[in-house]
């Protein structure tokens, strides 16, 4: 499949979403935030994934203003934190609309419930929130992260609305296979969240193998895995070589051998909670 750094998904409601997109996780400094993402717009980068829970909202509608580019050439995702998910349907609107005032927009691209909280089971009721601010036009595409089909199904049986997309951990030593099979039986799109293992490039040396015979780093490498497999990718950085070096990904291709040698590291690895366990608000 051949792509370009502006290529899209059409996604299950009909809208399009980037393959690529520039990750902000633990980006709280205003100055480093604003740097990067300037550096990635400039670059080529049309999509960036935020949350309630980064606290870095109001610099990210900063940075895209300041860029100059209109609002409706950028993808912008941002997520429902807990504390809010797990109050229900009313505070889940708010939250929605706060994270809204904060970036300075009448909209977001892509809306998340950011972990399902099974512990308090409100999510149901936050995903019909959801369903109802698509309907008003505060998100033009709604979803969820951190869940597995269990909690997709309960949300599907509550709503009948299936998400357009679920955003999981998911890299070489989680490569999600039965997640990734399940969500394209009901078109969700998978988006992989820590797509370079955090970091942790280095400790797999079959990695490097690669990359040194298509000439390019164990990061590329692994992010256009992602790509062949049709997964979504935010790879996180605020240092401008590497948001450039993680987006030069399309003038080379990976065999169905490298393909295969990358999925053979899994080893059911999290760097973040399961999600059926994970109770933090
Ligand atoms: N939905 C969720 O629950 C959830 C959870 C986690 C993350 N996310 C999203 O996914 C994004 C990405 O995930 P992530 O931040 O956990 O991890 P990641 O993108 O897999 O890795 C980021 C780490 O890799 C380093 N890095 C970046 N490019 C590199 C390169 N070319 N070579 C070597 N090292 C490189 C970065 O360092 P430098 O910054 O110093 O370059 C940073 O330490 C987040 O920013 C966030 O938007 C969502």
């Amino acid at each position: 499949m051949t792509k370009n750094l502006k290529s899209t998904t059409r996604l299950n409601d009909g809208h399009l979403m980037p393959w690529l997109g520039l990750g902000v996780w633990k980006v709280e400094d205003r100055k480093t935030l604003i740097q990067a993402v300037q550096t990635a717009l400039d670059t080529g980068y049309i999509s960036l994934d935020t949350a309630a829970a980064y606290q870095n909202e109001a610099f990210v509608g900063e940075a895209i203003k300041s860029s100059g580019i209109a609002r409706e050439k950028l993808f912008v995702t941002t997520k429902l934190w807990n504390r809010n998910q797990i109050k229900g349907y009313d505070a889940t609107i708010k939250a929605c609309k706060e994270s809204l005032q904060k970036m300075q927009m009448d909209y977001v691209d892509l809306y998340l419930i950011h972990w399902p909280v099974p512990s308090k089971d409100m999510y149901p009721e936050a995903w019909q929130a959801l369903v109802d601010l698509q309907k008003q036009g505060l998100a033009r595409s709604i979803g969820v992260s951190n869940f597995h089909p269990h909690h997709i199904e309960k949300i599907i049986e509550t709503t009948g609305v299936v998400p357009a997309v679920n955003q999981v951990e998911l890299h070489p030593w989680l490569n999600q296979k039965d997640l990734i099979t399940y969500c394209r039986d009901k078109a969700i799109q998978i988006e992989a969240y820590s797509p370079l293992m955090g970091g942790h490039l280095s400790e797999e040396p079959a990695l490097a193998a690669i990359a040194e015979r298509c000439g390019k780093t164990p990061a590329q490498v692994v992010l256009r895995w992602h790509l062949q497999n049709e997964v979504v990718i935010i790879p996180k950085s605020v240092h401008d070589h590497r948001i450039r070096e993680n987006a030069d990904l399309f003038d080379f291709e990976l065999t169905t051998e490298d393909l295969q040698a990358i999925d053979l590291l899994n080893r059911d690895h999290r760097f973040l909670p399961d999600p059926d366990h994970m109770a933090f608000y």
